[in-house]
């Protein structure tokens, strides 16, 4: 589809979708305030190019002439007359700079000068609210949600999240551009870590709890959940690869967001570790240390580790199944995102469905007892479907 797409932002996430926009044919200006990082966007699609060969070197370049870039003082003005040149076509802009609440509404204000009133304006945040980036916008029904995965040329999914602001042809018009570029789109309510980062939440905290009570070891709970459980990558590993400073500051966020249930709570653990700056594979220390080709043993013990996967599990389904409960999305759409998004082996629901909800509230309420704490509480829909012998998939 032949849409202009203006990409505010030309970092990590800001690269990735000006590729995929103008990969599917779309007119792309990136835009960045800051002249080096337009550079360094401008170096990574060049240096690219270097490494293909003939064929697929010609439609690199074409994707590439595809992508204006734009930096400095006076971009708006430059925008204004380079969008004035496509004034018939269909657009939207996306942003994808800095997490902060009055840099993206500043932007969007600005942005509705120059825009045409039909251009769709997105959001790429992983932790704002929508509707709090909507509310200084003259025209809020045109902002929406439209949160990408790292990295985004890459990752198949897309997370559409109208606030409660958004017109319905917003939301139409929205998905329709996003399918068109290949992605899985699901659609989330706008609340706090939409569906992803909101159920992912205990393969991470679940995983630091185990080690904490000592039940078992760094190398241990990752090899449970990769061996048994069939995760791609076992919690530390992950966690290693996405930064301590960046995951630990995403849960305390969803923590913070739902006024501090003790379901999201962080921990003091990796707190520690990003206060120490061991923040992962970036900095060659976190969980593991990347200095030395020698990894830790696992203690491959069969019954420790069903025992690890399975706390873990039930605790992510829960918070599934919560979202079920909640209507953040729909059974189909929470297992696509969690499939599609952070490539679990299952959907969770389905995985509840084979398991046999029973099996999970057992479980759940065990937690429950033993420990005493609102972190483990089943959710209401569990009951429920256990009461009425339902599954989710009938
Ligand atoms: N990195 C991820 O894994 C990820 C995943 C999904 C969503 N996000 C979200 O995407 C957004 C961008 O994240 P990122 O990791 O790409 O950040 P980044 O720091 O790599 O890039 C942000 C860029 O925005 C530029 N910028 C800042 N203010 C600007 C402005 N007013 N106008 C134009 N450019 C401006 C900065 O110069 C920088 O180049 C954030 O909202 C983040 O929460 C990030």
């Amino acid at each position: 589809m032949n849409y202009v797409v203006t990409v505010f932002g030309s970092g990590t996430m800001g690269q990735g979708i000006a590729q995929v926009a103008a990969k599917h044919q779309c007119n792309v200006f990136l835009v960045d305030k800051n002249a080096e990082q337009i550079q360094k966007a401008k170096n990574y699609f060049e240096t690219k190019k270097q490494k293909l060969e003939s064929e697929e070197r010609k439609q690199w370049e074409e994707l590439v002439n595809r992508i204006n870039f734009i930096s400095g003082e006076n971009s708006f003005v430059l925008l204004k007359e380079k969008i004035q040149q496509f004034s018939k076509t269909e657009g939207m802009i996306i942003e994808a700079i800095v997490e902060n609440l009055s840099a993206k509404q500043e932007l969007f204000q600005k942005a509705e000068v120059i825009f045409p009133s039909n251009y769709i304006f997105a959001t790429n945040t992983s932790s704002l609210s929508i509707a709090s980036i909507a509310s200084t916008c003259k025209n809020p029904q045109r902002v929406i949600g439209i949160h990408f995965f790292n990295p985004a040329h890459i990752m198949p999914l897309v997370e559409i999240i109208p606030a409660i602001t958004t017109s319905q042809e917003t939301i139409q018009s929205a998905k329709t551009i996003i399918d068109s570029w290949n992605k899985t789109t699901v659609l989330a309510k706008d609340t706090p870590g939409f569906i992803v980062n909101r159920i992912a939440r205990p393969f991470y905290g679940e995983a630091l709890r185990i080690l904490e009570e000592g039940i078992a070891d760094v190398p241990t709970i990752d090899w449970a959940m990769k061996e048994i459980g069939k995760f791609k990558m076992g919690p530390f590993e992950l966690m290693d690869l996405i930064g301590n400073d960046i995951n630990f500051t995403v849960t305390k966020t969803v923590f913070e967001s739902f006024f501090y249930d003790p379901r999201y709570k962080p921990s003091i653990t990796q707190q520690r570790l990003m206060e120490a700056k061991l923040l992962g594979k970036k900095t060659g220390r976190g969980f593991y240390d990347y200095s030395s080709e020698a990894k830790p043993e696992p203690t491959k013990n069969h019954q420790l580790g069903e025992e690890i996967f399975f706390r873990i599990l039930v605790m992510l389904i829960n918070e599934a199944v919560e979202a079920v409960y909640l209507n953040i999305a729909s059974i189909k759409d929470i297992d696509t995102a969690m499939t599609k998004g952070v490539n679990y082996p299952k959907g969770l629901l389905q995985w509840a469905d084979e398991i046999g909800v029973e099996k999970i509230l057992t479980k759940l309420t065990e937690l429950q007892e033993l420990y005493n704490e609102e972190r483990y509480r089943p959710s209401v829909l569990l009951k429920k479907m256990v009461k009425e012998k339902k599954k989710f998939y009938e």
